[in-house]
């Protein structure tokens, strides 16, 4: 493969970071764009060796032509974009609706302008389960309606309906992916936002109890970054994506929340009890992917299974440093 210049919004930050360095692993010269809200420095530290790797900070919703003006001039033009930067909360996205706005539609859109006028060859971006909302058929497939519940999933959806534009309009080659429960290495357990894995991980090595929500039998897909890494190069290289059509990015298995707890208390050998609490209002009781659109047009499949992923993500957060 030749080497091209691919830009990573939100590069710095969990997702992000993996792609950065899959992404220079094959050799290509990568640009991240991170305004280090929830990004983090230390997240790069390991590719800070390489000398096609740049960072550079700045706010995507601000437009990202002159963040980049620097690199076309030095190497030449930007080849992908790798749209990762989002705020990532759904309970944030609540609390301050326009905000998550110009975050999570605008910013989308201020890229896509940017690659429409410079002939960008593809951008992927990340979108979200929760597009769906609640669902009647299991699992859920691409063609399922489309009734998000809160202001994360219509601006996720309104960014989608952008790329799909962009696509038939202005002929921007455009692939969303709608991510499912992500988890692995770098995830941050301290946000009152984590996802469950996190929490309930740092409470397993700390020792301290592990509340589950409700009855423990609500069931999520939970799949590892390694796995959605795959998923994101396979979408911003293979000629089969780009026609601005969504794809899940999930495993198309279903683990309940009592599974989990159970995986996860034996992976690390806590001591931790498990307690449970009221259940969490609004909640979703079931979500699985259908992943066959994904397998068919990238050939990926997301094999890693949350045993082999819990292990990973534990070896992770007892590391030093
Ligand atoms: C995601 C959002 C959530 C939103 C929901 C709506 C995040 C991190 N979560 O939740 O805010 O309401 O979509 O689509 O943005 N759980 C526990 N104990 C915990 C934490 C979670 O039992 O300490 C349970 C939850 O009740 C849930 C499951 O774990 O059943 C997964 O929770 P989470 O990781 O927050 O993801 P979603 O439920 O998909």
């Amino acid at each position: 493969m030749s080497q091209e210049i691919v830009v990573v919004t939100g590069g710095a930050g969990f997702i992000g970071s993996h792609c950065v360095g899959a992404l220079l692993a094959e050799g290509h010269r990568v640009v991240v764009l991170d305004n280090y809200v929830t990004g983090k420095r230390e997240n790069l530290a390991g590719f800070a060796d390489s000398d096609r790797l740049q960072a550079v900070e700045c706010d995507v919703r601000d437009g990202i032509w002159a963040p980049l003006s620097a690199v076309e001039r030095d190497h030449g033009p930007v080849t992908r974009i790798i749209h990762l930067a989002a705020q990532t909360s759904v309970v944030a996205s609540i609390g301050s609706p326009v905000d998550d706005l110009r975050v999570n539609a605008g910013a989308t859109v201020q890229v896509l302008e940017y690659a429409r006028h410079r002939g960008v060859k593809r951008v992927v971006l990340a979108s979200s389960a929760a597009v769906y909302g609640d669902v009647e058929r299991l699992p859920v497939s691409e063609d399922a309606p489309l009734s998000p519940l809160s202001p994360y999933g219509i601006h996720k959806l309104t960014s989608e309906m952008h790329l799909r534009y962009y696509r038939k309009v202005h002929g921007v080659r455009t692939a969303p992916l709608r991510f499912f429960n992500v988890y692995g290495p770098r995830q941050d357990p301290h946000s009152p936002y984590s996802g469950v894995i996190s929490i309930f991980m740092a409470r397993a090595l700390a020792g301290r109890d592990i509340l589950i929500f409700g009855d423990g039998e609500q069931t999520r897909d939970f799949v590892y970054v390694g796995d959605v890494v795959r998923a994101i190069l396979g979408a911003s290289f293979s000629d089969e994506a780009g026609d601005g059509e969504p794809m899940n990015v999930g495993t198309g298995r279903e683990t309940s929340i009592n599974e989990l707890a159970k995986i996860l208390v034996a992976a690390t050998g806590s001591a931790s009890s498990v307690r449970h609490a009221e259940a969490r209002a609004g909640e979703i009781l079931r979500s699985v992917a259908e992943v066959g659109r994904l397998r068919e047009r990238l050939g990926v499949v997301a094999e890693t299974s949350v045993a082999d992923g819990l292990a990973e993500t534990v070896a992770w957060m007892k590391a030093p440093g």
